[in-house]
């Protein structure tokens, strides 16, 4: 049996969406900024799959501008807040995915500018209180840049309070919501967040695609100069087979939210109830294991087993056709491992391997049965 596990790294494609994809591919090679009539239907295209997704997040279309994905959006708003809006610091968190935090790595040595990073709760959250003294420690000009869902721990972010917290100190606020797009409802006229990161692969659509939400009047300048694609701010000429793909992902993901967060949601806590049977003292980092505060999509567990075992834990699982991600904590100071859990987990945990397993509607039970199987074989 092969189980696919993995659906925070990328999703499985749609077959509605993979159609749609086909059928531009054939039917509608025009650039978008040809004046021909094959141009004129690609930018109908273009423009009828920013207007879709606008209305999805109920945001003005002007504001999406399409990007290559969750890594270009990042870095755009991150590069083009410090070079046009005077951000002179970052506030963020230390459990950013690394297009974040390598990229405030570049801002630094190219801008001089100054990273914060907000302290972090036992349990992977913000420490809210720590933000409002960072974002009150000076008169710079701010931005803070803080991820909606955490990729790797699942913890969610309160988006409504950090932005309000934000605006009160006069500070942008950024959000990096490449796991939270597609799976949770976004209204951009109540949010208050001034920029967005989304990645069409995170929601059964292709990749290489996604979209920066850049509020009306912001003062943006280009990120990539050229020609006067995407209003000017992301030259190049848009892929709009891929555009089109994303936008069906998208209405899907919306139109069936509540149905298939019911039935994700439902295989996570069996998950969770059928391998805490197997293994008592297993630990689920982050939210990851609660009810509250955690995405439905995923779940982060160290196991409590032998040095020698853990070893062979990534091997005997795809040995068996599982696919699930590895994402321990730096073992016994060899320098690497997940700098999420390196940030929140204390010993003896961080000794513990530790996997991450992400699911989505193409999941079942029957799958997870077949999991818990495998590991009752390894166990013993
Ligand atoms: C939270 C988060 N941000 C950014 C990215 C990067 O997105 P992309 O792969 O589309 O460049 C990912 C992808 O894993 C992610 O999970």
């Amino acid at each position: 049996m092969n189980v696919y596990f993995d659906n925070a790294a990328t999703t499985p494609i749609r077959t509605e969406v993979i159609q749609v994809i086909s059928s531009v591919m054939e039917n509608c090679f025009g650039n978008p900024s040809s004046v021909h009539a094959y141009g004129r239907t690609a930018k109908t295209n273009l423009e009828t799959s920013r207007k879709g997704i606008a209305a999805a997040l109920n945001a003005a279309p002007q504001e999406i501008i399409f990007t290559s994905g969750g890594t270009e959006s990042d870095n755009m708003i991150l590069h083009s807040a410090v070079k046009d809006l005077g951000v002179k610091t970052i506030i963020s968190s230390s459990i950013e995915h690394h297009a974040i935090l390598h990229a405030m790595d570049a801002l630094k040595l190219l801008h001089g500018i100054e990273v914060l990073f907000v302290n972090l709760l036992d349990d992977g959250s913000i420490d809210l209180k720590n933000l409002a003294f960072l974002l009150q420690k000076d008169n710079s000009k701010k931005l803070v840049s803080l991820m909606h869902v955490n990729n790797e721990i699942g913890n969610i972010l309160d988006l409504k309070k950090v932005g309000k917290l934000c605006h009160a100190n006069d500070a942008l606020f950024h959000t990096d919501a490449v796991q939270g797009v597609g799976h949770y409802v976004f209204d951009m006229k109540e949010l208050p967040i001034d920029f967005l990161s989304a990645a069409a692969h995170k929601f059964h659509g292709p990749k290489g695609v996604g979209f920066s939400f850049i509020r009306k009047n912001s003062g943006l300048q280009p990120s990539i100069y050229g020609g006067s694609q995407e209003r000017g701010l992301r030259a190049g000429t848009e892929s709009v087979h891929n555009i089109v793909g994303m936008f069906k992902a998208l209405e899907i993901a919306y139109a069936n939210l509540a149905f298939e967060k019911k039935k994700i949601l439902g295989i996570k806590k069996y998950f969770i109830k059928e391998l805490s049977k197997l293994f008592p003292n297993i630990v689920f980092n982050g939210l990851s294991g609660s009810d509250n505060g955690s995405t439905f999509t995923l779940v982060n567990v160290s196991f409590p087993i032998s040095k020698e075992k853990a070893s062979l834990l990534d091997f005997h699982l795809d040995l068996k056709g599982i696919a699930c991600s590895k994402g321990s904590a730096c073992q016994s100071g060899t320098g690497s491992g997940s700098h999420v859990l390196n940030a929140i987990q204390r010993a003896p945990i961080n000794n513990w391997p530790s996997l991450r397993f992400s699911f989505s509607i193409y999941n079942s039970k029957k799958e997870v049965d077949y999991l818990i199987e495998v590991f009752k074989e390894f166990k013993n």
